[in-house]
């Protein structure tokens, strides 16, 4: 592909890890991830988290209902793993197609998981069903413990709960979510088979820890995994720039009221679903990599999660694209990233 790309047609992306929320903040996000994505792996990280086939159900009506624009867009929905999820809801769920994955959250990691898991080896019966039935597990690896730095976490997780659990369940398929470190992206090429994917958010690419300090104390790029060193983020941006299958699409697009976000205790979170593709699309281009923009955006995802590469297609054009300033949820906020900034490319039909 020259350097001087103008247009892009791709075929339409997914986005592998997307928190939608609910009532009132659903109806205002859904539009933004419906517009660039056609399908979308809602997180189950709810207030009352979605743990049965039932909340499953009612959630992902809600969610279709709260979609005013005709966007044909499919949400795939997730299973919140406790320390009481049965393996025969699992199984039932995921043989009905109600759930294409079930999430593991380690107890206190990040918003809304106090009923997360303590201890892994506690929902053994769980991962026996899930690698039995092929039902992928997607993680946030971060090892949670006050005597570990919150900068070594995810290092800390993989060695301490992913890689024996891997030993344990090998042909269990496992999504590392939204990878932070070069120890991550070594892992993963380093165990190279058809069992092991990671998700890269957009914020991940462009920022590092340093960002978060610029000028003063940014809460809006405050999110989990924390953001990291330059050598890190330089680490993602290489894993990506070669068309390597096993990392894909998730934007982690999750959103705060800036009321929340602003706060003694702040939330985790950056609301990106209006700038996420148009900032991997930067990203790419900085690399030289656009040639392997399709693989990343619209077809490891779904080679992974054993489902059909979409037909539909969107062409991308280099021409400055505003992101929205603030959205408004009924008198609260929501400040997405890049709020204000240009970027450089749009969608063709804006
Ligand atoms: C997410 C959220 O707010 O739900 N926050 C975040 O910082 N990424 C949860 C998560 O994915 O950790
Ligand atoms: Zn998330």
């Amino acid at each position: 592909m020259s350097k001087f790309v103008k247009k892009i047609k791709i075929i339409k992306p997914d986005d592998w890890h997307v928190h939608l929320r609910d009532n009132e903040i659903l109806n205002q996000v859904i539009k933004y991830t419906g517009k660039f994505y056609k399908r979308a792996v809602i997180m189950p990280n709810l207030n009352s988290p979605i743990t049965s086939c039932l909340k499953s159900i009612a959630y992902r009506n809600r969610i279709l209902k709260s979609m005013h624009l005709n966007y044909k867009f499919k949400p795939l929905m997730t299973c919140y793993l406790t320390n009481s999820t049965s393996p025969k809801e699992l199984e039932f769920g995921f043989s009905k197609k109600i759930f294409v994955a079930a999430k593991f959250y380690p107890n206190g990691c990040t918003t809304n998981s106090k009923t997360g898991i303590k201890k892994i080896s506690d929902i053994t019966p769980v991962l026996e069903c899930m690698e039995k039935i092929g039902m992928p597990l997607l993680i946030h690896g971060e090892e949670i413990n006050q005597n570990i730095d919150i900068y070594d976490r995810e290092a800390k997780f993989i060695e301490k709960t992913l890689d024996p659990l891997r030993k344990k369940f090998p042909k269990l398929k496992i999504v590392l979510e939204h990878i932070t470190t070069k120890e991550s992206v070594e892992y993963i090429k380093n165990n190279d088979v058809n069992y092991l994917s990671a998700t890269i958010t957009p914020h991940h690419l462009m920022l590092n820890r340093n960002d978060m300090f610029y000028g003063g104390i940014q809460p809006y790029l405050y999110c989990l995994p924390i953001l990291k060193k330059n050598k890190h983020r330089m680490a993602l941006r290489k894993a990506i720039s070669n068309g390597d299958k096993h990392f894909f699409l998730g934007s982690d697009t999750a959103p705060h009221l800036h009321k929340n976000k602003i706060n003694m205790l702040g939330c985790a979170g950056i609301f990106n679903a209006p700038s996420s593709l148009l900032s991997y699309v930067k990203v790419f281009e900085e690399m030289r990599a656009l040639k392997y923009l399709q693989s990343f955006c619209s077809e490891n995802g779904p080679k992974f999660y054993n489902m059909p590469i979409n037909k539909e297609t969107i062409t991308i054009i280099k021409k400055p694209c505003k992101i929205i300033k603030k959205i408004n949820v009924g008198r609260n906020v929501i400040i997405p990233f890049l709020s204000g900034e240009i970027l450089n490319w749009s969608i063709e039909s804006d």
